[in-house]
């Protein structure tokens, strides 16, 4: 199973300060060193993580694929085409939303889709849609010509219990039926250092797209040293 890494929340901590650190270039690439299999951005409409200049600057220093998060939004499709990176995610994106709070609604974006979908295929990027694991939807997927689906993995992530057993299976019920309809299967959101594992026994799902929990475990992977850094450096001065 591999993994693409979200680099969304970095770029969040660079726009606090409208400034240039920490550089998301050097996140994919520390991404990459860590075994990232590709690394996932979102340019969204109102630019509040990734800005249109980092594109470019990916898909020049990354070596593993880069997977763009899009919304039907003429304006971003047409950033996307002419980036042309190796895999795009079609989402859902609402202005005010923290953070995409669910699947995209295939069927009623169908017209969207099966005229915005050949446009990605053409130039042989392949286009996954991030859907809930409902049946209607992963069917819609297959008809519009998606190459895959990403599972959102919100729901199973937020439940607990048997509830989580529940969503569990309707992931591995969602991801059965898209293989057996063609499509190659990839999972994300909301997915952490607990909950990962059984959603890694599913496996039909060949790709996570992991962000936030690696991008928080990092902060406190990396706070100490920090810490003893600029310690060291003002003992230093002040010696
Ligand atoms: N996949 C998609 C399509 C997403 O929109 C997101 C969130 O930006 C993720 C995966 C990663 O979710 P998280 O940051 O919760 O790991």
């Amino acid at each position: 199973m591999k993994l693409g890494v979200n680099i969304d929340h970095v770029a969040t901590l660079r726009q606090a300060r409208r400034g240039t650190q920490p550089d998301v270039i050097l996140a994919a690439k520390e991404a990459e060193a860590g075994g990232a299999d590709s690394i996932t951005v979102h340019l969204r409409e109102d630019r509040r993580h990734i800005q249109d200049t980092d594109l470019p600057a990916l898909k020049r220093s990354c070596r593993i694929p880069i997977n763009l998060e899009l919304a039907l939004v003429p304006e971003i499709i047409r950033i996307a085409l002419a980036l042309k990176p190796e895999k795009v995610c079609i989402v859902p994106e609402r202005r005010l939303e923290v953070t995409t709070e669910g699947g995209l609604n295939v069927i009623a974006k169908e017209k969207a889709l099966k005229k915005t979908i050949p446009l990605f295929k053409a130039l042989h990027i392949e286009v996954s849609l991030f859907i809930d694991p409902s049946p209607e939807q992963i069917l819609k997927a297959s008809l519009v010509g998606a190459d895959a689906i990403e599972i959102h993995t919100g729901a199973y992530s937020l439940a607990k219990g048997k509830h989580r057993r529940l969503e569990l299976d309707k992931i591995r019920q969602g991801s059965a039926l898209a293989v057996r309809l063609g499509m190659k299967v990839h999972a994300g959101h909301g997915l952490d250092y607990d909950n990962v594992q059984p959603i890694c026994g599913i496996s039909e799902i060949e790709e996570l797209n992991i962000g936030h929990s690696i991008v928080s475990h990092a902060v406190f992977w990396g706070l100490r040293k920090s810490v003893e850094e600029m310690k060291g450096l003002i003992n230093l001065k002040s010696k």
